[in-house]
């Protein structure tokens, strides 16, 4: 039985952790772009009812899993699972509400300690007075270890295992006296330094048009954004796009909103909760996260340029470059404020993705909260190295494929099976509903039982067979007239079998480039080797802990 009995200090510090949770780099960095990449105001619908049907529904899923699971001593997915569904297979898939973490903390806390960097480099002014080529080329530099252009030797090595160390040490404080804290301090700066920037990004209109970029303007990018078209209803390819980013945003799918909920007490409110976490991170994202980068760079840089380049490299290689036309001064606070806000977002994100994995060791192996919380560390610096050192070879973006995206929606469709189904919607309803502070509105009911599933198959299904170039019609038209369904090769089907790195290997005649291409493919595939390692270890984890806890000895069962 769990010796685990930490609780949240307040319910203000409660919510604060789990939309510190959910805000994140992928509010800043994430979304951004893909409302760029999915034509803009074509995204926000599909994204938006993405957020209702299946965003809300799986927060009160998973918080309400949560406080069931922690009543009887799990604070992670897999036994959770188990004490909902009687068979035995089903915490199996709860091993992916352990496994996505370690994977996500691996990549994700490598972009947390650039920001780390950049917030010194900002702070000692580095970027004063250089151009836009030296600005981008001083990131691509820092994320290729083998040279030292950026002032410290191995900077991105160093600043990774600092952030780690951090991460680590506050995941040893403890519930209250780490994660609590920390979402207490830097939710609020985060608000602050977000509001300060989108002022700026909101306030910049046509007045960073230059010779070079005439037609510059922020409202440009904001209109982009915010005129909604309808035509991109029937476009699955936006659908999808739409969905993935509510996973990740809202941190469903993941395991850490269970873990989190494990920890309120029996009859506290998870309703309202859920629901005060999930808004401010939409209001975060939506409202924050499209005032910034893209108004900023449309601002200077026109639009045309954003769409060209929107890539999450925007922050880093283009946003401290922009800020020089603030003046020196204003250019570091701007600096500080940007990097101290995607800080603040990513680690109390991290932290997050710690706490299954610890909750997992103490409840079932018994371990006290700092041996877990270094064990967490060492895991993730093991996995996370080789996307440090070979960022360039496609390691990271492999492991945020797998782990930050097609995890989640494994994750998610089991889990609001077990809860609507095997467990049963009635008493499902009931744990959604018991001690809730709000009247939870009942078509939720119907669509928690059939609809979210039914949209995560489709999500699923969709992801698996993503037709070439995302051209569903065509795809359609070909297979009805004897041609077959041509895959794309960002497809699931197509990326198990690494087809498109294939194509480029046969296609380059580039005795360099085709060495890099051959590198990345044997990387590749070993940190998929890697990846797969530690889901089976973490299984067997289970499977030990399973055999040593007897069946229908846990309480409340
Ligand atoms: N929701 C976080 C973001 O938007 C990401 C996250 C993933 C957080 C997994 C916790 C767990 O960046």
């Amino acid at each position: 039985m769990s010796t685990n009995t930490e609780r949240w200090g307040t319910r203000v510090g409660l919510v604060l952790a789990m939309a510190g949770n959910a805000v994140g780099l992928g509010n800043f960095l994430r979304f951004p772009v893909q409302a760029i990449n999915n034509g803009g105001g074509a995204f926000i619908i599909p994204y938006l009812v993405s957020f209702l049907v299946m965003g809300i529904p799986l927060l009160w899923i998973e918080w309400a899993m949560g406080r069931f699971g922690g009543m009887r001593g799990h604070h992670s997915a897999p036994f959770m699972l188990d004490t909902m569904a009687r068979q035995r297979l089903w915490k199996y898939f709860g091993v992916f509400g352990i496994w996505t973490n370690l994977a996500v903390a691996a990549y994700y806390c490598y972009i947390e300690s650039w920001t780390m960097s950049y917030v010194m480099h900002s702070i000692g002014r580095t970027f004063d007075g250089m151009s836009q080529t030296e600005v981008a080329n001083f990131f691509l530099n820092y994320v290729d270890i083998t040279t030292t252009t950026t002032g410290i030797p191995f900077e991105a090595p160093v600043f990774y295992i600092l952030c780690l160390l951090l991460n680590t040490w506050i995941l040893s404080r403890g519930l209250s006296g780490g994660v609590e804290k920390t979402a207490k301090i830097g939710m609020p700066l985060l608000i602050l330094f977000g509001v300060f920037l989108a002022i700026r990004g909101l306030t910049l209109g046509t007045s960073g048009a230059s010779a070079s970029h005439p037609d510059a303007s922020a409202w440009a990018g904001l209109n982009f954004l915010w005129s909604p078209q309808f035509d991109s209803l029937a476009n699955p390819k936006v659908w999808l796009a739409a969905a993935g980013q509510i996973f990740f945003t809202l941190s469903v799918g993941m395991g850490t909103i269970h873990c989190y909920a494990a920890y309120v007490k029996a009859k506290d409110d998870v309703a309202l909760n859920a629901m005060s976490a999930g808004w401010m991170n939409e209001f975060v994202e939506v409202v924050l996260g499209s005032s910034i980068v893209i108004p900023i760079a449309a601002g200077y840089l026109g639009l045309d340029w954003v769409k060209e380049n929107a890539g999450f490299g925007m922050a880093f290689q283009t946003m401290p470059f922009l800020f020089e036309n603030w003046g020196p001064v204003l250019a570091a606070i701007a600096g500080v404020f940007w990097f101290g806000l995607l800080f603040f977002a990513g680690i109390t994100s991290s932290l997050a993705m710690g706490t299954p994995w610890m909750g997992f060791l103490q409840d079932e192996f018994n371990w006290g909260r700092e041996k877990s919380a270094w064990s967490f560390g060492a895991l993730v610096l093991v996995m996370g190295l080789p996307t440090v050192f070979f960022y360039n070879y496609g390691v990271f973006s492999e492991y945020d494929y797998w782990a930050g995206t097609v995890s989640l929606v494994v994750f998610a469709l089991a889990e609001s099976i077990v809860f609507s189904w095997i467990f049963g919607i009635d008493k499902g309803w009931r744990e959604i509903t018991s001690g809730a502070d709000m009247t939870v509105p009942i078509p939720y009911k119907f669509i928690i039982k059939y609809i979210t599933p039914l949209f995560l198959l489709f999500v699923f299904i969709g992801s698996v067979f993503s037709p070439m170039g995302g051209d569903w019609a065509g795809a359609w038209n070909s297979l009805l007239a004897g041609n077959g369904w041509i895959l794309d090769n960002g497809s699931l089907i197509k990326m198990v079998l690494n087809t498109g790195l294939r194509e480029q290997i046969a296609a380059t005649t580039d005795p360099a480039q085709l060495e890099h291409l051959q590198t990345s493919l044997t990387l590749v595939s070993a940190s998929r080797a890697l990846l797969t390692a530690v889901f089976v270890g973490v299984c067997l984890m289970v499977y030990t802990a399973a055999r040593r806890r007897p069946r229908g000895k846990e309480s409340g069962t």
